[in-house]
């Protein structure tokens, strides 16, 4: 690492092949806020610390995968080192050639719908849209020659875990998800995440009524089949809390 990273961060490496998540929560364990857009903005407060470590995860990352929901409740934004944190923009196109990675990692989105907005910024700069050949056909050669569409299966959800072996197959070796909580619950069913990290932000978001999942939904663990976790590393920024975990399974 740059040391004008690793002296803000510390020292911090991945594997080659690696699937990790970045979240920021409430205390209360609520990452999204319904129809809301940007809720990690609102629930970190666009807190310095916690961009500049998404910058920085993103900077080890080939690749960012997010579901189609994430894309559409986050317009207007870039799924780069640089967009999150613009004043470390050189440390972290630093960390990206010493690693051998391409200047910006590739932004992967999961659709089934294929309800993907092409004039959205992080589509139109070229992405990689992952669906089925119904999602494909409801985007009906849209895309922009920038992006590539994979097609996996007919219609319905792609299997993720075919989805992640496609990415690998292009290369994709690091791999960053940053959600949503439905596509986390997807990747932990399939065994596919390596390790969370999560910033715990000194906030009560609340509840009532309007379903606020925290950073897994559409996948039930406990009490039967709780996916147990280590923390690798814990830190403090402020009252903010920047977590690592590694999955036991792994
Ligand atoms: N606090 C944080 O750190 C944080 C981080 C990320 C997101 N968020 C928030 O989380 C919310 C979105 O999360 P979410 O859980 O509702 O949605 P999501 O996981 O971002 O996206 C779900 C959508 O992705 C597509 N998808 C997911 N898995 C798929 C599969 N296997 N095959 C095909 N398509 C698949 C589907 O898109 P189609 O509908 O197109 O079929 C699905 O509706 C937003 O409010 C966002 O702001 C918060």
């Amino acid at each position: 690492m740059p040391a004008e990273l690793e002296n803000i961060y510390g020292p911090l490496g991945f594997g080659d092949r690696v699937l990790y998540s970045n979240f920021v929560s409430s205390i209360d364990g609520v990452v999204a806020l319904g129809s809301s857009p940007s809720a990690g903005s609102v629930i970190s407060g666009r807190n310095q610390a916690d961009r500049f470590l998404m910058g920085l995860l993103r900077a080890f990352a080939d690749a960012v995968l997010i579901g189609a929901e994430t894309l559409r409740a986050t317009p207007g934004h870039q799924w780069t080192p640089e967009h999150i944190y613009a004043d470390l923009a050189a440390g972290f196109a630093e960390l990206r050639n010493t690693l051998g990675r391409k200047p910006r990692p590739r932004l992967v989105v999961l659709t089934g719908s294929g309800d993907i907005a092409i004039s959205h910024p992080a589509v139109a700069v070229g992405a990689t849209i992952v669906t089925t050949s119904a999602g494909a056909a409801a985007l009906g050669g849209r895309l922009p020659d920038s992006c590539e569409l994979i097609e996996i299966g007919q219609r319905g959800a792609v299997d993720v875990k075919r989805a992640v072996a496609e990415l690998r197959e292009r290369g994709y070796g690091a791999i960053l998800t940053e959600g949503g909580p439905h596509v986390m619950g997807e990747l932990i069913e399939g065994d596919l995440l390596d390790e969370a990290f999560l910033t715990i932000s000194p906030v009560v978001a609340g509840r009532d009524g309007t379903p606020r999942p925290g950073m897994v939904a559409g996948a039930e663990l406990l009490p039967g089949r709780g996916l147990w976790t280590r923390l690798l590393s814990a830190r403090r920024h402020g009252d903010f809390l920047f977590l690592r975990y590694r999955m036991n399974n792994r």
